[in-house]
């Protein structure tokens, strides 16, 4: 059985004074034995104390990274940095770099590679937007986004991936998609990846559902046995939200 991530990504919100605070008190409102992983991704400058005051309750991502180790790349952070800073986990291909910093599946794949090849692990976004999916293009998008992403990595490293589908029109928006569509998206996925490395080794990647997730909402995706997790934005910043949704991943599942 794979073990649930519940991932906050923070996007460009908290100094480093208030993401002390945030964690501070996410950590004292979290069950103490969750059975799902916690990851917490703040922005850069907020990862040396989320480190900090993370106790081992919650393990760190980052929301970027550039694929060269070091070098004359102005304004840009590598794996070697964020492994340094006890990142287990780097977000790429998120939508939003996608789109405001047009971010091409070629330079994510370069992502991550060189994410894998320093022992972070990827969680890899796809998703469509409104348009797509009207079109009916929704299966031919992500697998897109996935295969282009994951190209040349080999199987025996397919277990640090992790998967994230957010479909675009769903993010920030209060408009989150249904458990089914997120259901069927994440069958089309899995069978993409079966495809690519086989039953097995697919069977250890974890897919997350990412879109205006709450903690209202959370326990219908992840009462979905296709649903690993949830990659949460808005409500990850409020400490008692986020909390109950960690807390919704805490029935068996699977
Ligand atoms: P949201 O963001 O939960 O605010 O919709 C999710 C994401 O972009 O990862």
């Amino acid at each position: 059985m794979r073990r649930r991530l519940i991932v906050g990504n923070w996007k460009m919100h908290k100094t480093a004074a208030q993401a002390a605070v945030l964690v501070r008190r996410l950590a004292a409102l979290a069950p103490k034995n969750p059975r799902a992983e916690v990851v917490l991704a703040p922005p850069f400058t907020a990862l040396h104390v989320a480190s900090q005051r993370a106790w081992r309750r919650f393990a760190l991502a980052a929301q970027n990274m550039y694929w060269e180790d070091e070098g004359r790349f102005t304004g840009e952070v590598s794996a070697p940095m964020l492994n340094a800073l006890g990142c287990r986990y780097v977000i790429l291909g998120h939508s939003e770099r996608r789109k405001y910093f047009s971010e091409t599946d070629a330079e994510i794949n370069r992502k991550i590679l060189a994410a894998l090849r320093h022992g972070l692990r990827p969680i890899l976004c796809v998703g469509e937007s409104l348009s797509e999916r009207s079109r009916g293009l929704t299966a031919t998008v992500v697998i897109r986004q996935l295969l282009r992403g994951l190209a040349g990595v080999p199987q025996e490293s397919g277990r640090a991936v992790t998967i994230a589908y957010e479909p675009i029109w769903a993010i920030g928006k209060n408009h989150p998609a249904s458990p089914a569509q997120a259901t069927e998206a994440h069958a089309t996925l899995r069978a993409a990846l079966v495809k690519k490395w086989g039953r097995a080794a697919s069977e250890r990647i974890r897919i997350l559902y990412g879109g205006s997730v709450t903690a209202d909402n959370a326990g219908g995706f992840l009462a979905s046995p296709q649903v690993d997790g949830v990659l949460v934005g808005g409500a990850c910043l409020d400490p008692k939200s986020f909390a109950r949704i960690i807390a919704a991943a805490q029935s068996p599942g699977e």
